[in-house]
Formats: C-alpha cells, structure tokens, sequence
C-alpha cells in the first residue's frame, strides 16, 4: 500500500470532518470496514446540540452537559465543546449538509431547533428525523471529491503498528485484513482512530453491525490508555421486539411532547425525576428496566397521539413510515419501546487535541474519551462533540505532520494459516451471541457484583478461546471482530468492577449510592509496554 501521510480509520463523522480539514496539510488515506457511509453516523435521528438561539445560552449548554455527566465531565473539555459548537455547525453547512428550518413572522429562514432528555432550552439543529443520514452522505461526497483524499472500502484496520525503537513508542501506521487471510501494511505519519463505538458487545443495541469496539481494542493492545468503560449508555426507547439492529425511537420523540406508559396506560415518570419524560438518559432506562421488572412485563409504551397527525408525520417521517411497516400508526397508536444498548461514554483517552497517550496516534468520535461526556452523555453532544474536537485535532495534525518523518518499514503481522475449518466458523458466530447474552443479562442497566463476577470469568474463558481460535485459523473480518468483542466486554467489567460506587450509567445494587467522600475519578486501564503484540 502507497504511504500517505494522514491514515484515518473510518468514515463516520469524526473520521470525515477530520480527514476533510486534515487534507490541506498532506495526503489522507481512510480506511473503511464495510462500505462508507456504514456507520452510526448514518442512524442518528435526533440531531446536533449547539447554542444557536438568542434564548439559549453557553453557560446553559455547559450546565445541562455536566448535570448529566454525573461529576465526570471535564470541564474545559465541556466549555470548547460548547463554544465551538456554533462555527463546527456553520462548517457543515458550508459542506453543504443541510438542517430543517422555518419562516419567523419577519419571512427570515430560522433553523428548528428541537429539545431532548436534559436539555433545560430547545437548541437541537436536525434534519427531520434523519439528521445522520444527511450529514454522513454529504461529507462522504465531499472526502469522495477531494484529491487528497482517498476512501479505500471494504478493508479492516487489524492491528495499529508500533515502533518501539525511539525513546517512546510511536504509531507508525496500521496492518489491514484486504480479504480472508489477506494482510497490508499502511504506514502513516499520523494516524487517526474514528472507529466509532461498541454497541455491538450487547445483545440488544441501536448500533450498526460495524460497531464492534475495534478502535478500543487496537489502542489498548497497542498500549494507549483506555477508560470509563462501564459508562455504557442504553437509549430507553428502541422498538420493540428488537429484531437485529434496535430500530431507534427519537429521543426528539419525547421532545415533542411524547409520554412514557404503562400497559395501563398510566404515566410513571413523575415518580422518578422532577424532569419527567425529558429526564436525563440513565434515569429514564432505569424507570423502565425497573417498570418492566416490578410489572414482569416485556415492554413499556411511548405514546404521541396527543400531537396532531400532520405535525408527527411532518418532524417523523421515517420512524412513521417505519412503523407502518411493524403495523404500528404511530399518530394513533403508542409505541411499544425498551432500552438498548446505544453510546459508550468512555473509550481511548485523548487531551482537547484528539492526542493518545502514544505517539502519532489520534482518537476523535465515539471511540475517544476527552472528558466531554463524564458518566453519562446528554442527548445530541455526540456529533457536536465529534465536529469540535476532529476541527481541533485536525488542526494540530496540520501544524505538526511536515515536520516528521517518514515511517520505516512496519514490523510484520504473521497469519500464515493455509485454511480454516468449518467447526472454526461456526465457533465464531456461537462465541459472538454468546459474549452479547452475557452482556446483556449480568453487565446491563442494573448490575450487582456477583453477576458482574460471573460474568467476567465467562468472559475471559471465551476471550483465551477466541485468541488460540485465532491463531490457527485465517483471519476474517468476523474473527477479528469477535476478537474485539471479548476483549471490549472484558474491559467493561473490569472497570465496572472497580467502580464501588453508582453513578450515572452505571449503576450496582451493591453500591446504590454516589461516592462523594472523594473527588470522583475515571476508571484507566492500560496493557504493561511490551514490544511482543498479542495479535492474531
Ligand atoms: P461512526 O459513525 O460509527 O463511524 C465509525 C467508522 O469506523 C465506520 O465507518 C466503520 O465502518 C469504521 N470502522 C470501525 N471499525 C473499523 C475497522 N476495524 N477498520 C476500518 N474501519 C472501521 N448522536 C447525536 O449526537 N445525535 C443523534 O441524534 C444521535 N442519534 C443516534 C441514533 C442511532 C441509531 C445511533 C446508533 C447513534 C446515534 N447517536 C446520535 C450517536 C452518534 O451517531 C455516534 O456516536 C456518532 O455518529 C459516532 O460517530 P463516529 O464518527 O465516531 O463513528
Ligand atoms: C435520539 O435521537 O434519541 C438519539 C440522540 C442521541 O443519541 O444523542
């Protein structure tokens, strides 16, 4: 594979804001599992928070953001999100990315700006209820159209290279599976990790299959840091039954005067936040685990028939046509809903700049962990997030990558397995349910020590598993997955096993209150340096 000087992985949000500022400065090459516009980016319905009405204010933004975080939130983190919301937004639509609007009563276009879980004002910009879908293809036409930039599809970041010679490890590129068995070796001055999230280490998860928590997975078996992993966010509101992928119900949904039910019909959110419906997102997906617990029942119910027919159709047009598809009007009829598993507020430790703690190595989007989210993300600061701190990111990288120098040769990844056995395969789809069963049921909403015990030692004994599995078969995306997945699963109960206390999303019957006898403090893991890699 050619050098280039910039490697992103991936192609959501963060990895195309970045990549199209980062293309100014040199040559960027964007790896992508499945094909471009595969990734949560492209499901995001709600929309982007930012401070965009004379009503509204940072200080606001900044509030309701560190209320939902729980005492974790970093508060400079917070403050540059906030305030560089505004002009990341204007970057977008320069890019072309287009938001709903109206007319004001003077005949001036006015964006709409709609409310969610934690939000004390109405400041979420969105694109009816696709808002995801729009951003991802316009960006992804804008990187297909840049010269310097070259999106490569269908090809898996294995493994991040590491050069151990200098006085500190440094990043020099990343070993790619092209096809089963097949490895390359893309060196790279400076390399970007916009992997995304990890949704899919649980059963039941609005997140798209690419999902996998590679990002996490590579960064800690190349030495980053890693924290806040027990900071799984559930959205409380996927459809239900969930068939594969969750079909999300917007938050928006709620926003816009939606109300959560009881089979009888009685509202019971007033019994648990002063906010209601509209209360931050760990407590509404704790009142309906709890609802359906005490109930024994399998669902609870999000009812919008209050509004009228034409503005639901108008500001959902695609959950609606979606649910008329399930048989579901949603103008006359309340949704059947549950939690699922749908944001990590957690993941590879990066400072205001996207830096890890290894060298050359960035991390910007879901897969990154600035600070910005503490124990619990507010509604709508993900894509804002992931736009301010690529735009920050990208403009360090712009700065430093003339300066350096080009990698040497990458040390070699060796899979030179002939073929794999059918029993192999079937080992991996068996082990991938298997890992998601035992997250959802012992590592959920509500954990307990001894379950969370549990579940680590099942865990492990099917990471060891999957490690020997992967060193006599040839590697295939699925392995490489699996992979990930056990070795994410087992980092989230390690630090949720550390956390004795609860507080925000994560939340034990052992420990059921905050520990405030002490500053709080975020969860780190990190693998001793060593220069042998545990790769397949
Ligand atoms: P992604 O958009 O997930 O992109 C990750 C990319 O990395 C993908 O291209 C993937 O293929 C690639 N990749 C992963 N692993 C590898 C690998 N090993 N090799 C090569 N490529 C790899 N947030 C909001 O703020 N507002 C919302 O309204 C909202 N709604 C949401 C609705 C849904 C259904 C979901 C799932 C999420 C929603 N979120 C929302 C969260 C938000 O969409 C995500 O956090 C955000 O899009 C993440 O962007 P990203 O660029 O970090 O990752
Ligand atoms: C939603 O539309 O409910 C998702 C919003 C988010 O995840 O921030």
């Amino acid at each position: 594979m050619e050098k280039s000087d910039i490697l992103v992985i991936g192609s959501g949000i963060a990895g195309l804001t970045f990549a199209l500022e980062a293309a100014e400065a040199g040559t960027v090459t964007m790896i992508t599992k499945k094909q471009d516009t595969d990734a949560s980016t492209n499901y995001a319905q709600g929309g982007i928070a930012s401070v965009l009405s004379m009503k509204d204010s940072f200080d606001l933004h900044v509030e309701d953001t560190i209320r939902s975080g729980a005492g974790l939130c970093r508060k400079r983190a917070v403050s540059i999100m906030v305030r560089e919301g505004p002009q990341r937004i204007r970057d977008l639509q320069k890019w072309g990315v287009e938001f709903s609007h109206y007319y004001n009563e003077n005949g001036r276009k006015v964006l709409a700006l709609g409310r969610e879980g934690g939000h004390s004002m109405d400041r979420i910009i969105h694109k009816a209820d696709h808002t995801g879908r729009e951003v991802e293809a316009t960006l992804v036409k804008c990187c297909q159209e840049h010269p310097n930039i070259l999106i490569i599809e269908h090809t898996s970041a294995i493994d991040l290279a590491v050069d151990y010679s200098g006085r500190s490890p440094r990043c020099v590129g990343v070993h790619l599976l092209i096809s089963d068995g097949k490895i390359e070796h893309a060196p790279a001055k400076i390399t970007m990790l916009s992997t995304g999230g990890c949704g899919q280490v649980y059963l039941h998860t609005t997140n798209p299959s690419i999902a996998t928590g590679d990002g996490i997975a590579m960064a800690y078996r190349a030495g980053a840091r890693i924290s806040n992993l027990e900071f799984m966010q559930f959205h409380p509101t996927a459809l239900y039954p969930v068939k594969g992928q969750a079909f999300l119900i917007s938050e928006a949904v709620r926003g816009f005067g939606g109300v959560l039910r009881t089979s009888d019909g009685n509202t019971f959110m007033q019994n648990y936040h002063p906010m209601r419906d509209l209360a931050p997102r760990d407590i509404v997906a704790r009142a309906i685990d709890r609802e359906m617990k005490t109930r024994g029942e399998d669902f609870v119910y999000l009812d919008i028939t209050g509004r009228r027919q034409d503005e639901i159709r108008e500001r959902f047009p695609s959950i609606y046509r979606h649910l008329l598809t399930q048989n579901i009007n949603m103008t006359k009829e309340w949704i059947p809903v549950v939690p699922a598993a749908h944001y990590m507020c957690g993941g590879v430790v990066t400072d205001l700049y996207g830096r890890t703690s290894l060298q050359c190595l960035y991390a910007t989007g879901e897969v990154a962990c600035n600070g910005v989210h503490g124990a619990n993300r507010l509604a709508s600061n993900s894509l804002l997030e992931a736009v301010v701190f690529a735009h920050r990111a990208s403009q360090r990288v712009k700065a430093e990558v003339k300066d350096l120098l080009e990698p040497e040769t990458l040390p070699m990844l060796d899979n030179s397995v002939e073929s794999s056995t059918e029993e192999e395969w079937v080992l991996v789809s068996h082990d991938r349910f298997e890992l998601q069963k035992l997250m959802w049921d012992f590592v959920g909403i509500v954990r307990s020590t001894l379950r969370l015990e549990r579940a680590r030692s099942r865990v492990d004994l099917i990471k060891r598993e999957v490690e020997n599995l992967c060193k006599r078969s040839v590697l295939t995306e699925g392995l490489l997955e699996l992979r990930n997945i056990a070795l994410v699963a087992s980092m989230i109960i390690r630090s949720a096993l550390r956390r004795r206390e609860s507080r925000g999303l994560h939340y034990t019957t052992d420990y059921p209150e905050e520990d405030n006898s002490r500053k709080p403090r975020d969860s780190v893991l990190f693998r001793r340096r060593s220069k042998q890699s545990e790769h397949c």
